[in-house]
């Protein structure tokens, strides 16, 4: 099989790319990306030079980068992972704000819905979230029936993005899937987000910024188990169908955020509740029943085990994070928290 990622440069995509290549001895791997500051080369340095992956720089809001790599490579199917994906960038004003999301995860996603139609692709899973799904109260979780009500761009954008890849498949009859999942972390995810912004500055000994009072519930997956449900929605998942994943670990972030800092041995005095995210959804939770009974996937790291294997990757890998956080990210964390 040879299959186009777009986004492998990224947190999810390049665990995936990591995943299919050690899974599956006979797959061919193109991935495509346009290197934004989220795409980071480094996270595919081990398979850099297997004769089964190939790398193209690409844009897939650009009809000509699009059309170049279909033309050039025969793609059985596409695992669509490319998007602006941080909720707090989001909410900024500017070109880097929801125009920047708009256009990536709608028009982008729009560009290779079509390509993907020209070139008679097989397969076109698309890798979408939980947060379509708005906020929960205090009980229940989020099904694949529930009603999509995004409360921020990003969600706003990828629920657009999820309505454009169901009209391809009712419409023009291309075999698409979505994937929604909850909060994925592990390996390589870029520093903005929460579990990994916590580790760093947690071990640099800087405050760890809480938003609000803590209590918002997000239902964590370890990205390896999220990584295996893609896989098996790509093979087995019923053409038109949405699939929600998710890591049946809901809890408050203040309980990650101690955790963290008791994996590090560091004090709970580096909590800092700052002004809380605009239209901060409350809480988060999947109900995964139907990929659990229709295509068996199972959940297989549990929270504790992965989040300390997590913090020990980035102690192992602290030169990956610190040459990130030594950069254009010094602007972005004055930006975010400087006033807060
Ligand atoms: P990420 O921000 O780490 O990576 C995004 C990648 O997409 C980067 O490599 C970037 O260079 C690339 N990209 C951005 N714009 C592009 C463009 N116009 N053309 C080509 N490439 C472009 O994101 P992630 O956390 O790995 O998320 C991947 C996907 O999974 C996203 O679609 C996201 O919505 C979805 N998702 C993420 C999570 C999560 O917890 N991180 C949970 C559920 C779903
Ligand atoms: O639910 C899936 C979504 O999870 C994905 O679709 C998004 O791409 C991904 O970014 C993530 O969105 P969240 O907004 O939930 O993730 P984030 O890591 O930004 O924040 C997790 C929680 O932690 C959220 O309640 C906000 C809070 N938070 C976050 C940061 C960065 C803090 O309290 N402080 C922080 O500094």
């Amino acid at each position: 099989m040879k299959l186009l990622i777009t986004g492998g440069a990224g947190f999810i995509g390049s665990n995936f790319i990591h995943y299919m290549l050690t899974e599956y001895p006979d797959i061919q791997i193109v991935n495509f990306d346009a290197l934004t500051y989220a795409g980071n080369l480094e996270n595919l340095g081990p398979v850099e030079r297997n004769p089964r992956y190939t790398f193209v720089k690409g844009d897939i809001t650009v009809e000509a980068d699009v059309t170049a790599v279909f033309q050039a490579h025969a793609m059985d199917a596409v695992v669509h992972f490319a998007a602006e994906s941080h909720v707090d960038r989001s909410l900024l004003l500017g070109p880097e704000g929801p125009e920047a999301f708009i256009r990536t995860n709608i028009l982008g996603t729009q560009r290779l819905l079509d390509t993907a139609r020209v070139h008679r692709v097989r397969r076109f899973v698309h890798v979408s979230t939980d947060e379509v799904y708005g906020s929960l109260e205090s009980e229940g979780r989020f099904m694949e029936t529930s009603p999509i009500q995004p409360n921020n761009p990003y969600a706003a954008t990828k629920a657009g993005s999820d309505f454009m890849v169901r009209a391809a498949h009712r419409s023009h009859g291309l075999d698409a899937v979505i994937t929604r999942c909850s909060n994925n972390f592990g390996p390589y995810q870029f520093p903005e987000k929460l579990i990994p912004l916590m580790i760093a500055n947690a071990l640099e000994n800087k405050p760890l910024p809480v938003y609000g009072d803590g209590r918002q519930v997000r239902d964590w997956i370890y990205v390896r188990d999220h990584c295996r449900g893609i896989d098996c929605v790509l093979r087995q998942g019923k053409a038109g169908e949405v699939y929600n994943i998710g890591g049946m670990h809901d809890v408050p972030n203040l309980e990650v955020v101690r955790l963290i800092l008791k994996l590090l041995n560091k004090p709970d005095s580096l909590i800092q509740h700052v002004t809380d995210r605009p239209g901060h959804d409350r809480r988060y939770a999947i109900d995964s029943t139907k990929i659990e009974t229709e295509l068996g996937w199972r959940r297989q790291f549990d929270f504790e085990t992965a989040l300390k294997a997590t913090v020990d990757w980035y102690l192992q890998y602290r030169t990956w994070w610190e040459r990130i956080r030594s950069g254009e990210y010094q602007k972005y964390y004055a930006t975010m928290y400087g006033k807060r």
